[in-house]
């Protein structure tokens, strides 16, 4: 081959090599989003060196979508949410946000620390869900996007003010978001407060693992490394034991399609309108463990949820309703995401068995979750 031959093929391996290099590169990049409470709101597309693509803004520091690849390495948005601020503001039921200062529901939207009672704002019956009227996914935080060895990392802080939705204590919370270059969506959180407070982060993205907009969730097989889960009433207020899940349509110890046996006549799921409840994950709380796999058959995805958190919020979507489109044009109906909320047990300052919730001045709070992807054959 003649010497301007072989330069020429070289640079052109060099060229291909650039190609695939910056196609699957580590990056984190910002595009305004709008504005919120005057605020501006900014989008950021987290890439990892797999191709693999969250977008999450810092109102709510919500996950607008995450793609993950099929066993055909064919990469779809496997979470529901909007394409514009505005859809997000006009309201949703929780899409992909951080929920805070306490997810899941306290009993008539009070509890005692202490000796003094609190009386926080009620937005769900009687009770107060999510954080109250204004929770952790309605605020605008501020965002700092880095990388790291190990993958693209957005930073979200928020001062949650003392009283503010009638929590006492001013809460710095943190969130930090790490898009790794094994597959995985991380989960940092940490919470420090100058009062002693209650608090129970978590993570509201509905999956599905055909890809949003793509029919429901019924099809998907769940395994939950839990003995126990937490019964409620027909508020879905915990009653306050652990129930043993073995013989029930609780149990998911081995896995099960979602769709099995949830319109059973159980009393559990007849409240709840499905699954709605709170497992009570095995292992040591504190230690981070597998808590969730789930496995979609006909894409061969797999998500598996690890967590630090003693529960699991397993939610089959049952309130969505074909009033929302989403992202794609698709009109999200009843069971088209499911959500695995990591956290602490619904309404545990009401239940002193539970493990507690308090955060006291000056200690900090830390909790992990990582939701992991793969592919099967
Ligand atoms: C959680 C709650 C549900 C519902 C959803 C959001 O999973 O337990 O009852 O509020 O969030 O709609």
């Amino acid at each position: 081959m003649k010497p301007t031959r072989v330069l020429s093929s070289l640079f052109l391996c060099l060229l291909l090599l650039l190609a695939i290099s910056s196609a699957n590169a580590q990056k984190i990049t910002k595009a305004s989003f709008g504005t919120a409470d005057g605020q501006p709101v900014d989008l950021y597309t987290l890439t990892n060196r797999n191709g693999m693509e969250a977008r999450i803004m810092n109102y709510g520091a919500i996950v607008t979508s995450l793609t993950a690849p099929d066993r055909n390495n064919k990469f779809d948005d496997v979470v529901l949410g909007f394409n514009n601020l505005d859809s997000y503001l006009k309201g949703h039921p929780y899409f992909g946000a951080i929920v805070g200062r306490y997810g899941n529901r306290i009993a008539k939207g009070r509890f005692t620390l202490d000796g003094v009672e609190y009386k926080l704002a009620v937005n769900n019956g009687e009770n107060s869900l999510h954080g109250g009227i204004k929770g952790f996914d309605k605020v605008v935080w501020t965002a700092t996007p880095t990388q790291t060895k190990s993958g693209a990392v957005l930073t979200l802080t928020y001062l949650s003010k003392d009283g503010e939705e009638g929590y006492p204590g001013n809460l710095s919370a943190k969130v930090v978001y790490t898009l790794t270059n094994n597959n995985e969506l991380r989960i940092d959180y940490t919470a420090t407060t100058d009062k002693d407070t209650v608090t129970n982060l978590t993570h509201h993205s509905y999956f599905n693992l055909k890809g949003e907009g793509n029919g429901d969730i019924l099809n998907h097989l769940l395994t939950l490394n839990a003995n126990r889960f937490i019964p409620t009433d027909s508020g879905s207020i915990p009653l306050g034991d652990l129930r043993n899940v073995q013989g029930t349509p609780f149990s998911f110890l081995k896995s099960t399609a979602i769709g099995e046996r949830i319109n059973g006549t159980d009393q559990q799921l007849q409240f709840a309108g499905g699954y709605d409840h709170t497992w009570v994950i095995n292992g040591q709380m504190g230690g981070l463990r597998q808590a969730a796999t789930v496995y979609e058959p006909t894409t061969g995805r797999v998500m598996q949820v690890w967590t630090t958190e003693p529960g699991v919020q397993f939610y089959t979507g049952n309130f969505l309703d074909g009033t929302l489109t989403g992202k794609s044009g698709k009109v999200y109906q009843k069971r088209y995401g499911l959500c695995l909320e990591t956290q602490h047990y619904p309404d545990s300052p009401n239940h002193p068995q539970f493990p507690t919730t308090t955060l006291r001045k000056g200690a900090t709070y830390k909790s992990t979750t990582i939701y992991r992807f793969s592919a099967r054959k």
